[in-house]
């Protein structure tokens, strides 16, 4: 009984201290304050009652509020240490045109005494933070900045808590792992996901972060790892510093290396051949480039064999192997002629820069967006200014700075209006927000937003539903709510303006093949509140089907691990609304079905442990490996006692041997096959 009593203590003392974290460290509480109350009233009760089981470190004992001691330590960075690279971690040459691509590759046949064309490995230049990755017999121990390119700082900690970077390598069948392996990489931010951190922010009234590099970098060189362990980072790895206990011949066998060794490599690699293929891997990038969702600046040019690299040498600050091949920037500087008025999807309202159009990267931008009124106010952005404009890839450009040397005293300052320009209703700002919001109840303008979200590429993915066929849809009031899209007939959109039968085919053909949909998609496209691309998916996980989401108390929200209060709230108020309701049953009615997610984690091998060995037949390793996930199995990285199959393929190697001495059971690649066999 009384072990039972202090296991009961223990728990609660766990739960407490878990719950403290969220609210004082992350600022992101998974439960109310009456049930963090009741759960602290519980503790001291039993303590009261049990005072032998009372301990120094109860977080009953302390005084006032905050975060235990032993909590901050494990979380909170201790100050940098500098660390020396072993090998300088260069930068490169720059080159702005295709002419100096030509003398590039000139001087290196010449340094390489050759005439033939030269293997280039082609990569896109990240635009993110350089960093070296320690990893010793696969395990990762340090990781720092490339600071002067000679001694960085060390941010193992903040690495430690990324989510992208492996803690350990993976071992691929048949081959060792380096003893040692500097790998270097760069760490970024994607585009959406600094999209949502910033319209969290601004909703928050936070300053919002420039761009997604500044993210990157500030992320890095957090003091408390919790922040950093909230941004969603990547990282691709693209050099090595020093290797040991493996050879390596080129960059092209580095990057599979990477690959093979569970680092990520960009997707868009190439290997080249001369001049010409480097400059038309050049252009195809460059086409690329906005649709990625990060920010590259150029590509890299990259002799392939280490040899040459090691024959042509390094000038003192970048090495003569390797050339920068630069994209115009993604700034220019231009006129605000107005600053106008949106209206979101959620009702806020928010200013927007109409500028004198300017080429930025190859397109024309002619709006830029504010974010809110602190935002104006904190750049001091007025009507007439010349300012500094910024794309990032698809989003939508915003302002940098204000360059105030050029006034003339003939600018005007923004107000924001007191009417909504949609719907004419009042805009009021409630107390604690930073956002003006539009108190309409059917305001088009909202609407119009509502829909563009719910067909949005992420969402359902309505082909051809675009800006302007959408806002004539809801001005016509043939869309009042989201479901009405499915109850478009071909004939009505026949009678709008400059709709040819073809394309009225081919909007019908759309809506009806976004009709099958994943639960994480539609979630996000219904736009609740604080529900974006990564809840969504979230909640679909947790949940698994949409009833139990839309009937989920707060109780049941909240306690999934990445839903917070304000996120639960938004939640439950929204699947409680007639109007949802009305909403949902007549989606379904037309037709739209949420396609049954896959459990992978639960496929028929889940638990299992597979491993490779030999040359496999009748697939690669990678489709190997991709069919064994699929099946819910597990890839493991050595023949141990705890593996339950080894897939022996032809010449099999020193893991068969292994595999026998253990009594591992062996399969051929037929039987393996047969065992992943529908997933
Ligand atoms: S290779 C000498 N590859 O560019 C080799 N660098 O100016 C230098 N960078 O600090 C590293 N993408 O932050 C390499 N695919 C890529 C890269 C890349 C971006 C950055 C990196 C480095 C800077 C050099």
């Amino acid at each position: 009984m009384s072990e039972e009593i202090r296991l009961k203590i223990e728990r609660l003392r766990e739960e407490i201290k878990y719950h403290d974290v969220r609210y004082y460290g992350l600022n992101d509480p998974v439960i109310s304050d009456a049930q963090y109350d009741r759960l602290m009233r519980e503790l001291k009760e039993l303590e009261g009652a049990y005072p032998q089981y009372v301990t120094p470190d109860s977080p009953s004992q302390r005084v006032g509020h905050g975060l235990a001691e032993d909590w901050t330590k494990v979380l909170v960075a201790e100050e940098f240490q500098s660390v020396p690279h072993s090998l300088p971690m260069l930068s490169l040459e720059n080159a702005m045109e295709a002419e100096e691509v030509y003398d590039f590759d000139r001087r290196v046949k010449k340094l390489l005494e050759t005439t033939r064309e030269i293997d280039y490995v082609l990569e896109p230049k990240m635009d993110g933070l350089a960093v070296e990755f320690i990893y010793q017999d696969g395990v990762f121990i340090q990781g720092s900045t490339r600071g002067d390119g000679f001694t960085g700082e060390d941010v193992t900690a903040n690495l430690k808590v990324m989510k992208a970077l492996p803690m350990v390598l993976t071992e691929p069948p048949g081959e060792r792992l380096p003893r040692r392996l500097e790998a270097r990489g760069e760490v970024f931010m994607g585009i959406r996901e600094f999209d949502e951190l910033n319209h969290t922010r601004a909703d928050r009234g936070e300053q919002i972060f420039a761009n997604p590099r500044n993210v990157a970098a500030g992320s890095l060189r957090q003091l408390d790892s919790r922040v950093t362990a909230q941004r969603n980072l990547d990282i691709v790895f693209y050099a090595i510093g020093k290797v040991e206990g493996r050879e390596l011949a080129s960059q092209w066998e580095l990057l599979s290396s990477f690959r093979k060794w569970g680092l990520k490599v960009n997707e868009l690699v190439e290997l080249g051949h001369g001049a010409e293929q480097v400059l038309d891997y050049y252009e195809r990038v460059k086409k690329l480039r906005h649709k990625l969702n990060y920010e590259i600046d150029g590509i890299v040019i990259k002799v392939n064999y280490f040899s040459d690299q090691q024959q042509l040498g390094a000038l003192s600050r970048s090495p003569r192997y390797a050339l920068a091949y630069k994209f115009e920037p993604r700034q220019e500087t231009t006129k605000v002629l107005d600053i106008k008025v949106k209206v979101g999807r959620t009702g806020a309202v928010t200013p927007v820069a109409i500028l004198e159009p300017v080429n930025i990267g190859g397109v024309m931008v002619k709006r830029a967006s504010l974010y809110n009124q602190d935002e104006i106010d904190r750049l001091d952005v007025q009507i007439g200014d010349s300012v500094v404009v910024q794309r990032a890839g698809d989003v939508i450009p915003e302002v940098v700075k204000v360059i105030t040397d050029t006034r003339t005293g003939a600018e005007r300052k923004f107000v924001m209006p007191d009417s909504c320009p949609e719907c004419g209703a009042p805009v009021f700002r409630a107390r604690g927000e930073v956002a003006f919001r539009c108190t309409g109840l059917s305001c088009p303008g909202q609407l119009k937003e509502r829909v563009k979200h719910f067909a949005s590429k992420l969402a359902m993915d309505i082909d051809g539903l675009g800006e302007s066929l959408v806002d004539v849809l809801v001005s016509k009031k043939l869309v009042k709510s989201l479901d009405d899209l499915y109850y478009l007939t071909k004939e009505q959109l026949l009678t709008l303006e400059r709709m040819a039968d073809k394309s009225a085919q081919n909007i019908m053909d759309a809506l009806n093949k976004s009709k099958e949909v994943s639960l994480e998609r539609f979630i996000y496209a219904l736009g609740i509140r604080h529900v974006g691309e990564h809840l969504s998916k979230v909640l679909a996980k947790e949940l698994g089907q949409l009833e139990e989401i839309t009937q989920a108390d707060y109780e049941r929200l909240v306690a999934i691990r990445e839903v917070g209060d304000e996120v639960a709230r938004s939640i439950v108020t929204f699947f409680g609304q007639e109007e949802t309701k009305r909403v949902l049953d007549r989606l379904f009615q037309a037709g739209v079905e949420i396609a049954r997610a896959k459990h992978r984690a639960r496929g028929k091998l889940f638990g299992k442990s597979f491993l490779f060995t030999g040359a496999l037949s009748s697939m690669t390793r990678d489709e190997a490996k991709r069919r064994l996930a699929e099946a819910g199995g597990r890839l493991a990285s050595s023949v141990t006692k705890t593996l339950d199959f080894l897939v022996a393929g032809k010449d099999p190697g020193s893991k068969l041997v292994k595999a026998k001495e253990l009594r591992i059971k062996t399969i051929t690649e037929e039987e393996f096959l047969e065992m992943v066999k529908g997933g």
